[in-house]
């Protein structure tokens, strides 16, 4: 089964349209129960979110996530604490984002720290790897940020790790950016797999592997129709729901 899972960022600006966004969205997921769909809105807007998805037209294949978490116990000034989290109802929690990692500065250790955080909780860690320029040595990157990122788990935690190839070159709001071809983001995904399997002793047919990276209603079926590519994590094409449906539409057919 698929996975697409919507990434709004720090989309839209107001309540009123996430809602309608988030309706919408929905009743679209709903008409493809044949894909896990995952919506995550920002933090700020879950809390009122959630309870609309245990509406009548709702399907158990839905849920939402958060795109960033706190990885303490404590309670520190502004971070969201893992109880928040799971009130909220959240299931998935991206881990990882480049905007986090090259512009808020997280690291690979912090990484972990939130990996290992969500999993204590239930929560299915989404974690986003990827090389940031185009000419970067992609095979360096990635088994340097799995094996950082994974450190310390073992083999059925990390099975319960959703990894996603997304390069940061390829992301929508990047200036001249451009989604990686279907061949080459195969090839990045095998490489994840490979070297999960070997570090972890896991049938590379455990270890899912979505693609992200300026996904759109024009080019998803070329990459869902790969079945070694998991799903998809799409950024700006979720902040409208037609495209948002006609995407989970093409995955179903793929
Ligand atoms: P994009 O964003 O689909 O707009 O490229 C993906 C992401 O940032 O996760």
């Amino acid at each position: 089964m698929k996975t697409i899972i919507a990434n709004w960022k720090a989309n839209p600006a107001s309540f009123p349209e996430a809602r309608d966004l988030f309706v919408q969205e929905v009743a679209g997921a709903s008409r493809h129960a044949s894909i896990k769909t995952v919506i995550c809105p920002p933090f700020v807007y879950l809390a009122k979110l959630f309870p609309l998805l245990q509406s009548d037209f709702s399907v158990s294949t839905i849920s939402t996530g958060v795109q960033d978490m706190g990885e303490f116990a404590e309670p520190f000034t502004g971070k969201i604490s893992l109880e928040a989290v799971r009130h909220f109802g959240a299931r998935y929690a991206l881990v990882g984002h480049s905007d986090r990692r090259y512009i808020l500065g997280e690291d690979d250790e912090m990484i972990n720290r939130k990996l290992k955080a969500a999993l204590s909780v239930g929560i299915i860690p989404v974690l986003l790897v990827g090389e940031k320029e185009r000419d970067d040595y992609r095979e360096d990157v990635l088994a340097g940020q799995l094996l950082k990122g994974l450190t310390g788990l073992d083999s059925a935690e990390v099975k319960k790790v959703l990894v996603v190839y997304e390069p940061v070159w390829a992301i929508s709001t990047r200036p001249d950016s451009q989604p990686d071809t279907p061949a080459s983001a195969l090839a990045a995904v095998n490489m994840i797999k490979e070297i999960i399997s070997k570090n972890w002793k896991l049938d590379q047919n455990d270890i899912p592997v979505l693609y992200g990276g300026s996904v759109n209603e024009h080019n998803i079926l070329n990459f869902m129709e790969r079945p070694e590519i998991g799903g998809a994590v799409v950024g700006g094409a979720s902040l409208n729901a037609e495209k948002f449906e006609q995407i989970l539409a093409l995955t179903e057919m793929a």
